[in-house]
C-alpha cells in the first residue's frame, strides 16, 4: 500500500509550482506527499509556502521543512492537494475520516486546483459505498442534530476517540458524527446541502464539485481522472 500511496504522491508532485502559496491536505497519502514536496524546496530551491488543513499537515510541514503561510497571508493558493475516503464517478469526494474535513474544505475552496491523491480502492459508483460520510457538529447542538439527521433516515454515530474516553474533538474543538445511509447517495449536492441548513452542523465530509484532478495511485504507477 505504501508504493501506491507514494505513486499517487510523485504524480501530484509534479504539479507544484516553482513559487506560491499552496494547500496542504490531511491523511496517510499526503505524508507521501508532503516527503516529496519537502524534497521540491530543498533541491528545487523553490520559493513555495503551504496553509496546513490540520495539526498533522501543520506538523508535516514543520518535519519536512516546508514553510508556512495562512489564508490571511494567502487567501488564493495555487494549489492543494488532499487525500479522500470515497471518490464517485464526478469527482465528487468523501472527506473526514481523519476528522480534518472542516479546514480541509476551506483549504481547498481557496485553491485554484485541486488534486486528490488516492488508490484505487477509494474509487466508487456513489458516495457512501463503502464509507460513512463524517459531519462536524457543534458539541452544544449534538443531541438536536443527531435527532434531525435521524428523522432523514440517516444513522448517526458519534465518533469515539482511541486512546482517550468519549468522543473524538477535532482541531477545531467539535464532535464528528459519522453518518450511515441505508444505501449508497444518489444526489451528494442535494445531501451536502440538507445536512449544512441543520443549525450546529459546521460542515460535511461531502465535497462536491471541488476536484480538478483525481491521481490514483497503482503498484507500478499511476493514472489521473479529471472532470
Ligand atoms: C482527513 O480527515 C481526511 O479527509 C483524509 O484526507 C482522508 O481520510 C484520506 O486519508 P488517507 O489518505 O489516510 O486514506
Amino acid at each position: 500500500m505504501s508504493t501506491v500511496k507514494l505513486n499517487a504522491a510523485k504524480s501530484a508532485a509534479k504539479l507544484v509550482p516553482t513559487t506560491g502559496a499552496l494547500g496542504l491536505g490531511s491523511g496517510s497519502t499526503v505524508t507521501f506527499f508532503a516527503k516529496e514536496l519537502g524534497k521540491i524546496v530543498s533541491t528545487r530551491n523553490a520559493d513555495i509556502r503551504v496553509v496546513p488543513s490540520s495539526y498533522q499537515a501543520y506538523q508535516l510541514a514543520i518535519e519536512h521543512r516546508i514553510p508556512l503561510t495562512n489564508l490571511d497571508i494567502d487567501p488564493i493558493l495555487e494549489l492543494t492537494v488532499d487525500g479522500a475516503d470515497e471518490v464517485d464517478k464526478d469527482l465528487n469526494l468523501t472527506k473526514g475520516g481523519g476528522g480534518a474535513l472542516l479546514q480541509e474544505k476551506v483549504v481547498a475552496s481557496a485553491s485554484k486546483k485541486v488534486v486528490i491523491i488516492v488508490d484505487e480502492s477509494k474509487l466508487v459508483d456513489r458516495l457512501a459505498t463503502r464509507f460513512e460520510i463524517p459531519v462536524e457538529v457543534l458539541p452544544f447542538s449534538l443531541g438536536v442534530v443527531k435527532r434531525k439527521i435521524a428523522e432523514m433516515g440517516i444513522l448517526p454515530k458519534i465518533r469515539e476517540a482511541q486512546k482517550k474516553m468519549g468522543p473524538v474533538v477535532t482541531d477545531n474543538g467539535n464532535f464528528i458524527l459519522d453518518l450511515k445511509f441505508p444505501e449508497p447517495i444518489t444526489n451528494p449536492a442535494k445531501v451536502a446541502i440538507d445536512l449544512k441548513m441543520i443549525p450546529g452542523v459546521v460542515e460535511t465530509g461531502l465535497f462536491i464539485g471541488m476536484t480538478d484532478e483525481v491521481h490514483v495511485g497503482t503498484e507500478k504507477g499511476s493514472y489521473i481522472l479529471k472532470k
